[in-house]
């Protein structure tokens, strides 16, 4: 049993938790000054004012926080951060006046990255992406997901899914790595359609790394270019066959109807979202699929940012993640995101803290976690502050304190 006392504050996020994640306004925060928390490696057996700690546990062995805050813990639910090489020349290629889109189409963009990561031997790409979990742990992330999807080959993509599946080993039990298949992230110059590389990779791998029970999720860039709603219809199916969680990259460039599709059929998430109509949104709403908004991504290409007040106002759950990758963000730090976001989407603070915890583990699979209340999994991440206030207001300054190493 583990006894930690006397928190500056304690964020649980209960009653967010009790709305499901939605309709949330700011008085639903939930927070605790002097707190304390009794828990033991599955669950979370007390939380409250330490003035009210439980007799049984004054005799025990603690901890004390003070001039800490504990949170429920950030999960960040979107990343390719399994790459090779990287993309500053299109970055500064775009300050110049190119575009994304532009640029993919000139041998650059995912297939780009594709030859970069293709080059690299796994134990090289194993190492790399070590060092890459690490900073993302050291800005108080625990949980991880990682998507394959650059290595866009039978064999490699093969290779890529087992990296992040000994990824996953390496880090557990501290922090939790969520390992999605993308293979349908491009489709390789060699293919004759989306269709002959889905049928003749995408589906057969998923079939293979199943068997293996390697992967825990599948995902497919839903966007003109890449793959058409019926390659991502087909490989929902696949997926709800198989019995694995599914999502896709939805109305990112362009209304593809991904989110309305995603919803339907009952992904875990559908994200991006920028171009996304009323009837996506109604979905989203009626569904349990939480909408990811990846607002680094418009931030670092400059584009407009998704309209989170039509989601969150329409009753939708919702959550933020980095999306980090070589091409349309590169960057690391949720945290960071998270103050970017907070007045750019014009979210409160429960919708906020909701975003980064509780429906980011939602849109992850994980229901067991997200909020400090007794009965869940104690996942937890700690900041050096007197409040959560602190923690968002100082944008850039890094308070975490990795919870892994106390
Ligand atoms: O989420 N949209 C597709 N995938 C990534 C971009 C990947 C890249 O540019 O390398 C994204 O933005
Ligand atoms: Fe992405």
């Amino acid at each position: 049993m583990q006894i930690w006392r006397k928190f500056s504050q304690i964020l649980t996020l209960d009653k967010a938790a009790k709305k499901d994640g939605r309709n949330l306004i700011p008085t639903d925060i939930s927070t605790i000054q002097n707190a304390s928390v009794v828990f033991d490696d599955e669950t979370i057996h007390w939380i409250g004012e330490d003035n009210d700690l439980p007799e049984k546990y004054l005799n025990i062995k603690s901890k004390s926080f003070e001039g800490h805050v504990l949170t429920p813990e950030l999960v960040d639910g979107h990343t390719h951060l399994l790459f090779g090489g990287d993309r500053s020349l299109e970055y500064s290629m775009r300050l110049n006046g190119a575009d994304y889109a532009e640029i993919a189409k000139t041998n650059g963009g995912i297939l780009s990255t594709m030859r970069e990561t293709n080059i690299l031997e796994s134990e090289k790409l194993f190492k790399v992406c070590i060092e890459r979990i690490k900073t993302l742990i050291n800005h108080g992330v625990g949980t991880i997901e990682i998507k394959s999807g650059y290595g866009l080959s039978f064999q490699k993509e093969y290779e890529l899914s087992h990296i992040i599946y000994q990824l996953k080993q390496y880090f557990a039990p501290q922090v939790n790595i969520i390992n999605t298949y993308m293979a349908a992230h491009a489709v390789p110059k060699e293919f004759l359609s989306s269709v002959d590389y889905m049928d003749k990779v995408v589906l057969p791998l998923m079939d293979k790394l199943n068997q293996e029970e390697i992967i825990d999720c599948v995902d497919i860039f839903h966007e003109n270019g890449y793959f058409t709603y019926n390659d991502t219809e087909k490989l929902f199916d696949h997926a709800i066959k198989l019995g694995l969680p599914f999502k896709s990259h939805a109305d990112e460039f362009s209304d593809n109807k991904g989110a309305l599709l995603a919803a339907t059929k009952g992904a875990l998430s559908a994200d991006h979202l920028l171009c996304t109509s009323k009837d996506g949104i109604s979905a989203l709403a009626k569904s349990k699929t939480v909408a990811t908004l990846l607002p680094g991504t418009g931030f670092f290409l400059g584009k407009q940012q998704a309209n989170a007040r039509d989601f969150l106002d329409n009753g939708v759950r919702l959550s933020l993640a980095t999306d980090y990758n070589p091409g349309s963000c590169h960057c690391d730090n949720l945290m960071m995101i998270a103050s970017i976001a907070a007045p750019t989407l014009k979210l409160n603070q429960t919708e906020l803290w909701s975003a980064i915890t509780l429906n980011a583990a939602h849109a992850v699979g994980l229901t067991n976690q997200g909020a400090i209340v007794k009965g869940l999994a104690p996942r937890f991440s700690l900041f050096k502050a007197k409040n959560i206030d602190q923690i968002t207001y100082h944008w850039g300054k890094n308070l975490a304190v990795n919870i892994s190493k106390l």
